[in-house]
């Protein structure tokens, strides 16, 4: 019991010191900061602690036992006897925060909503049933090892240089990235590189450009900054720039999100050439690249060209596991001081344990095999996803093609799309909706449906449900 009682008691100020004890005592069970059977400080230790005679916390403790608040137990200590009902709420007289226009914007966002795990059919949930935590403890241990206090302290706002250079290695080979190590700013999260972006680059009414439909956590970050987010159109090639200029181009080249369109090579170009004649940059969120299964994805667009206008960035989230709280931004050599900078002020830098841990975890090939093992589990269960879809729901649902990412989007062919989810709720299915998706109005109804965290078995019953429910609706809506 390590409570002191400290503040409680110098609040105490009627009575004489053994009385404003048993008061101090007597409102700390009353408010349910000591509970029924929890042990009291030995009464030399509260003494010390208090700065009273030991004399007088025996006193009270014996008067607060005859009350029948306390139990002594012999050799054993002091006990709180009486069971108390749980403290009401305190009912506090409201004052209306006066939040900054800034925070206005932000809350106008509605926040992000993160999958709850594991659940039919969240999307962007990886299976954390399959994550290899006997190679991630042991390299826990062996850092701690090793490392001991030296991963304990403040660490450089740009990230643990042993992981900045893990990561520049990964990415140069898998993904095509031209980066050396110093260009890697290791983030919390893809949301937290969005929200340093815009800090950075975006004054109020500042011109953002965005795919339609999109990721809706850039388009939140962007809004939170007071930009004036406008709609890009998709074609078969990818986004198309619009007319005019924007400071900042958010883009999803590898795998559109949501509806998983590959960027041409021409139309890659073609926004290089634009980002410099319009001395804007393009940011890349490379979000799910290592899912890919028919052909390997064409290579990241900011290794395209050596002078690139590319901000690049990606996440551990869906590769290792999202309560990890680790991405990477690469930026051109020009950026790097100043984003590290600005990292430090808005929270320092990301926990160093952690990131020595992911560090190993890479240059000892843990990462490769386990997005091997993982590349081919979800294909399985894409596969397994699709074949339901096309063998018991084509009726109503139609898939976009689906080559790679932990989710495969489907197009609602028939009935409403915010009554079906509602309904489906209700039983226990999460159906992310596609039409909030888009900023302007919505073209396509449908939903997002996550497959890589559930077995096959799981997806099949999910269908299960999806397919009474749908047809009881087609029914009743005749
Ligand atoms: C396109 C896209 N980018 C980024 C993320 C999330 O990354 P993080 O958890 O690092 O913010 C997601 C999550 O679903 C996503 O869909």
């Amino acid at each position: 019991m390590k409570t002191s009682f400290l503040a409680l008691f110098s609040h105490q100020t009627q009575g004489g010191l053994r009385e404003r004890l048993c008061n101090t005592l007597r409102q700390a069970i009353a408010n349910g900061h000591l509970q029924h059977a929890q042990q009291l400080p030995a009464s030399r230790q509260l003494a010390i602690d208090l700065s009273l005679s030991r004399v007088t916390v025996e006193a009270a403790y014996a008067q607060l036992e005859s009350e029948g608040y306390l139990q002594r137990q012999g050799g054993r200590g002091t006990f709180v006897s009486i069971r108390m009902p749980p403290p009401k709420p305190k009912s506090r007289v409201a004052c209306s925060p006066r939040f900054s226009q800034r925070g206005q914007q932000v809350l106008a966002t509605g926040g992000c909503q993160d999958p709850p795990f594991p659940h039919a059919f969240a999307a962007g949930s990886p299976e954390l049933r399959a994550f290899p935590h006997a190679q991630w403890r042991r390299i826990t241990h062996q850092v701690q090892r090793s490392l001991g206090s030296g991963v304990m302290g403040y660490g450089d706002p740009l990230g643990l240089p042993s992981l900045r250079q893990a990561v520049a290695d990964y990415l140069a080979l898998s993904r095509g990235v031209r980066c050396s190590a110093e260009q890697v700013v290791m983030l919390t999260s893809s949301q937290q590189a969005l929200q340093l972006l815009a800090l950075m680059f975006l004054d109020a009414g500042d011109e953002v450009w965005l795919e339609e439909p999109g990721y809706p956590g850039a388009r939140n970050a962007f809004l939170a900054a007071g930009a004036r987010c406008r709609a890009m159109p998709l074609d078969a090639e990818g986004a198309m720039p619009l007319s005019g200029s924007a400071k900042l181009v958010y883009l999803t080249p590898a795998h559109h999100y949501p509806t998983g369109t590959a960027m041409s090579l021409a139309r890659r170009l073609h926004w290089l050439a634009w980002a410099r004649q319009h001395d804007s940059w393009l940011i890349e969120d490379d979000y799910d690249s290592e899912f890919h299964y028919e052909d390997r994805p064409a290579p990241a667009l900011q290794g395209v060209e050596t002078e690139s206008r590319v901000i690049c960035l990606g996440t551990f989230s869906k590769t290792l596991f999202p309560s990890l709280r680790l991405a990477w931004m690469v930026v051109p050599p020009q950026l790097v001081q100043a984003l590290g900078r600005a990292r430090s002020v808005m929270d320092g830098h990301s926990a160093m344990l952690p990131q020595a841990i992911t560090a190993e975890f890479l240059q000892q090939g843990h990462f490769a095999s386990h997005l091997r093992l993982m590349r081919q589990l979800y294909r399985s269960r894409r596969d397994c996803l699709l074949e339901q879809i096309n063998t018991r729901l084509q009726p109503w649902l139609q898939p976009l093609p689906a080559a790679g990412g932990l989710q495969l989007t489907v197009q609602l062919l028939q009935g409403d799309e915010a009554h079906l989810t509602e309904q489906a709720k209700a039983r226990g299915l999460l159906l992310p909706r596609l039409s909030p998706l888009y900023a302007g109005e919505a073209q396509q109804a449908g939903w997002l449906l996550g497959f890589a965290a559930l077995t096959p078995g799981e997806i099949i019953s999910a269908c299960d449900k999806l397919v009474t429910l749908l047809s009881h609706d087609a029914k009743t809506s005749r």
